[in-house]
């Protein structure tokens, strides 16, 4: 089968096409053969952008602009399918099969007190039934809400796909995702998919991000190839405010977003900033290294003492930024820290890849989360099924 998945994480920066080939193959790890063939980043409209980042921070909305909003992002995500199979020359009419992860609004992975009632959720928008139409491919979106309704936690959703596409049999892997959120799958050698675990570290390059666009008054987004980074010096005072965090020192299974490490974690960060005299180079090289420095303690803390780690593999836009792969390489060595392109794997397609397998085992009625990972009570058939 030849099937397109689709992501657009945190950061809202881009739509990740990713054209997979997947079949099923016995002697193969999850019994499926796989490929990566193609890959494509489609920018987002930039108002549609600004609205998903405004609603994602909690901003009131009404009903009716989150419905608006939904069919919208459909209609971007559907653009982003029709310029990735130019890009890959094939005709939207050769692909079998879409699976869209969607842009998530909102998550709340833990059961609150709602209405009388403990109650959790999860919103992934950007319409599956409007992918399909305009692309005339059967969509699988909506991924999330199977695992919460079993009683999960609805993510990391990722493990299981990175445990058929990156475990080994002798070496034990961190798959590392540097999005705007940091997160890792752990990935015992010869482990099984019930020995996978999964948390967010806390953030990749969101807060690094956010500096950057607020030092620059937009004109940039984030820090390329950590160029202004380079220029600056780590200040201390401001590092071990940042590490004082009470995230990292929670047990996991956690996860987190743009409600804690957004606006007003970054005004806290600018303070601090000013605090300290420091420079706007000074303090983006403060939160490179706080990120390199969180991803490091979580694996310090919660994996290296208990699973046999030979290497991390990393993915995603933090792979691109050499100052936060040379702090992780240094503190984490013996063991080795390389990106998945060595894999064969484009660092930013890795998630979506990732959701054209999960939407291949949707399509094969096999269950696709990882209930060590959600804490679901049980594996579930993910997604939502829109026919073309
Ligand atoms: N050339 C680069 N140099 C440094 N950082 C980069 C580069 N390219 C991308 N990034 C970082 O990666 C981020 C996007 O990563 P991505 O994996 O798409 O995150 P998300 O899943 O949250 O959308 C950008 O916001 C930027 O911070
Ligand atoms: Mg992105």
């Amino acid at each position: 089968m030849l099937l397109i998945g689709l992501m657009s994480g945190t950061s809202a920066d881009g739509i990740e096409v990713a054209l997979a080939r997947l079949e099923e193959k016995k002697e193969e790890r999850g019994g499926v053969s796989r490929e990566l063939v193609g890959h494509a980043t489609v920018p987002m409209a930039k108002a549609v952008r600004a609205e998903v980042l405004r609603i994602g921070e909690g901003a009131r909305v009404t009903a009716g602009e989150l419905s608006q909003l939904n069919f919208r992002l459909g209609e971007e995500f559907a653009g982003a399918v029709l310029k990735g199979c130019k890009k890959f020359g094939v005709k939207p009419q050769q692909v079998d099969l879409i699976g869209s992860h969607g842009q998530t609004v909102f998550h709340q992975g833990k059961p609150v007190p709602f209405l009388g009632r403990k109650t959790a959720s999860t919103l992934q928008i950007g319409e599956p039934a409007v992918i399909a139409a305009r692309t005339g491919i059967t969509t699988i979106g909506d991924f999330r809400v199977a695992d919460v309704a079993a009683g999960g936690q609805g993510a990391p959703l990722v493990p299981f796909a990175d445990w058929v596409l990156f475990g080994d049999e002798k070496v034990g892997r961190v798959l590392l995702n540097l999005g705007g959120i940091a997160n890792v799958s752990v990935i015992p050698a010869r482990g099984n998919p019930a020995e996978v675990f999964a948390f967010d570290t806390g953030p990749a390059n969101m807060v690094m991000d956010a500096l950057v666009a607020g030092f620059t008054k937009g004109k940039k987004r984030f820090d390329a190839e950590a160029r202004m980074a380079l220029r600056g010096q780590c200040v201390t005072g401001i590092l071990k405010e940042f590490l004082k965090d009470p995230y990292l020192k929670v047990r996991p299974p956690k996860s987190t977003g743009r409600e804690y490490y957004g606006r007003e974690y970054v005004e806290r960060a600018m303070k601090l900033g000013k605090k300290y005299r420091a420079r706007p180079e000074d303090l983006i090289r403060t939160a490179t290294v706080f990120t390199a420095l969180s991803v490091v303690d979580a694996l310090n803390r919660f994996v290296l003492p208990r699973v046999d780690i030979g290497e991390v593999l990393v993915s995603g836009g933090g792979a691109k930024n050499p100052l936060l792969m040379a702090q992780l390489a240094a503190a984490l060595a013996p063991v080795r820290v390389r990106t998945v392109s060595e894999l064969g794997v484009v660092p930013e397609a890795k998630e979506a890849y990732a959701f054209a397998l999960l939407a291949y085992e949707t399509w094969m009625r096999r269950p696709g989360n990882v209930p060590s990972a959600t804490g679901a009570r049980r594996p579930v058939i993910l997604g939502k099924i829109c026919w073309a």
